[in-house]
């Protein structure tokens, strides 16, 4: 999508609709409103008179302007009530009345800074949201649907603004939430397609494409040299499949020092079938997205690179399916982390903490100074906080309040969950160091300190995003499908990390 910053009235633009904003319980026009009713003889005020057009949230009106006005439509968007307003409200109903639009066959829109000025919400918060909200807004996955693709996009977004000056600031902003928008929905590309396609060797592929466009830095190490390095923890889970692993690591240099100042590790189960403690068939195909940690840290690491920031960061992704055959790992089986920590094999459904061990020793062998890991890990966090909010650990409440604070930024939402030492009894062996599960009770916990294990002392934030990567029901600015939850947090983390400041930020 094309979206460019015009100095200028919207009533004057020439696009296939314009998009104004209106508040609940508005009954005096003001602004743009007031000029597009005027231009129209009043249509709008009888709207809202009528009670058609009430400006609750994401609720849109669409009236054909008949030659009264360049565009061809005019679409009215509530944005709920004033005082209520958030950025990523504006993202939602922005993302909403794209997606309204785009059915209709309008191919170009203009609008304006909504909300700015109301709630604290800058002009460039406001051009974020929007730029966020349209990019997003229109995401569909439809590569599989013969002559499905393409047929329905928004081609262009126009943001009008009055004020000249902030013409330059204006396109900025706009052009840094593209970056921002267009990861997540790279994130979400790899997660929809299904794991014939997304095998790990198709996701090393897909990562060495992007390391080329960006500029990182790629290694993919083979079977051999995971076994060389004692990655008997990932290589374990691997076992039971045709397709071989990848253990994709990324690397964007953006300064001086051979220090990693952050690992991104991402959990990258292509597909999950639980391994010989088989899952059941129902909705066993959801099990695809099981990789959306690795997609996530691969994404963002691609948009960070675009950003260009002064810190080096390392994108790690154990890619690997779990699947049941004659050569898979038993329950009762003990392997062996690259830490030389001995785990016993209770489920092998409960794959994610191994393979994200070893990813984890991996991260400190290399000197990583903080580690972020995303993962679809527990059932359990899924029971816990639904599909709405992210499980978040750590070992660190810095880093954790660093992350918080970059989430709340960009809307995903993260809640904190409890570490207490006392949970570790649960997944203590008789036979080995650990067991891979600690039961049902505290499921996501138990998780969180297992992978905790492998850790250590390194500053440490893990993020379960079972609930939130492959939700069962669309939402505000997410179509059906994957999410690419947390993409955009990680990014503006690591933005927040580098030692250069955004420029334009108010
Ligand atoms: N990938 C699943 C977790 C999951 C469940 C993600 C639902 C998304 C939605 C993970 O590998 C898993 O199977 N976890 C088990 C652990 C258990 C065996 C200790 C679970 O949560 O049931
Ligand atoms: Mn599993
Ligand atoms: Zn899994």
């Amino acid at each position: 999508m094309e979206i460019n910053v015009k100095i200028g009235e919207l009533g004057k633009i020439k696009a296939d609709a314009i998009l104004l904003g209106i508040f609940e319980g508005v009954k005096k026009l003001q602004g743009d409103l007031a000029d597009a009713d005027k231009m129209l003889g009043g249509e709008i005020s009888k709207l809202i008179q009528q009670g058609e057009t009430k400006g609750k949230l994401s609720e849109v009106t669409v009236i054909h302007s008949l030659n009264k006005l360049p565009a061809d439509k005019v679409a009215i968007v509530g944005l709920g009530k004033t005082q209520e307003l958030t950025p990523d409200k504006i993202r939602i109903a922005i993302a909403e009345t794209f997606n309204n639009l785009r059915k209709k066959g309008v191919r170009s829109i203009a609008t304006t800074t909504l909300g700015a000025g109301v709630s604290g919400i800058t002009v460039q918060t406001s051009v974020q949201t929007i730029t966020e909200g349209a990019i997003l807004g229109s995401y569909s996955f439809q590569k599989y649907i013969t002559g499905g693709s393409e047929k329905n996009d928004i081609e262009q977004l126009i943001i009008v603004s009055q004020n000249k000056t902030a013409k330059t600031a204006i396109q900025h902003r706009i052009n840094e939430s593209k970056i921002m928008a267009e990861a997540v929905n790279l994130a979400r590309d790899m997660v929809n397609e299904p794991s014939n396609y997304m095998t790990p060797t198709d996701m090393a592929a897909e990562a060495k494409k992007i390391a080329k466009e960006y500029g990182l830095l790629i290694e993919v190490l083979e079977r051999e040299q995971m076994k060389k390095l004692g990655m008997g923890a990932l290589l374990g889970v691997a076992q039971g499949s045709k397709h071989p692993p990848k253990f994709i690591v990324l690397k964007y240099k953006g300064r001086n020092s051979g220090t990693i100042d952050i690992a991104l590790v991402g959990k990258g189960i292509t597909f999950d079938s639980g391994g010989i403690s088989l899952k059941p068939s129902e909705n066993m195909g959801d099990m695809k997205s099981d990789m959306a940690g690795g997609a996530s840290v691969i994404a963002a690491i691609s948009a960070i690179a675009r950003f260009n920031p002064e810190i080096n960061v390392m994108s790690i992704v154990a890619a690997t399916e779990n699947l049941p055959s004659g050569t898979a790992l038993k329950p009762a089986d003990i392997v062996t982390a690259m830490n030389g920590k001995t785990i016993e094999i209770e489920n092998t459904d409960a794959e994610g903490r191994l393979t994200l061990a070893d990813a984890i020793c991996y991260a400190k062998k290399q000197g990583a100074k903080r580690i972020v890991d995303v993962a679809t890990l527990t059932g359990a966090c899924v029971t816990a906080l639904g599909e709405i909010t992210t499980g978040a650990f750590t070992n660190n409440q810095a880093l954790l309040d660093k992350v918080t604070a970059a989430s709340s930024e960009t809307g995903d939402k993260i809640w904190q969950m409890p570490m207490f030492e006392e949970y570790k009894a649960q997944y203590k062996s008789d036979v080995a160091d650990m067991k891979n599960t600690g039961g049902r009770k505290g499921g996501a916990i138990t998780a969180a300190l297992f992978i905790g294990e492998f850790v250590e002392n390194t500053p440490w934030v893990h993020l379960d995003i079972a609930g939130t990567a492959f939700p069962d029901k669309p939402k505000g600015y997410y179509a059906k499908g994957a999410t690419g939850i947390p993409t955009r947090t990680l990014i503006r983390l690591v933005l927040s990390l580098a030692k250069t400041k955004r420029k334009n930020e108010n």
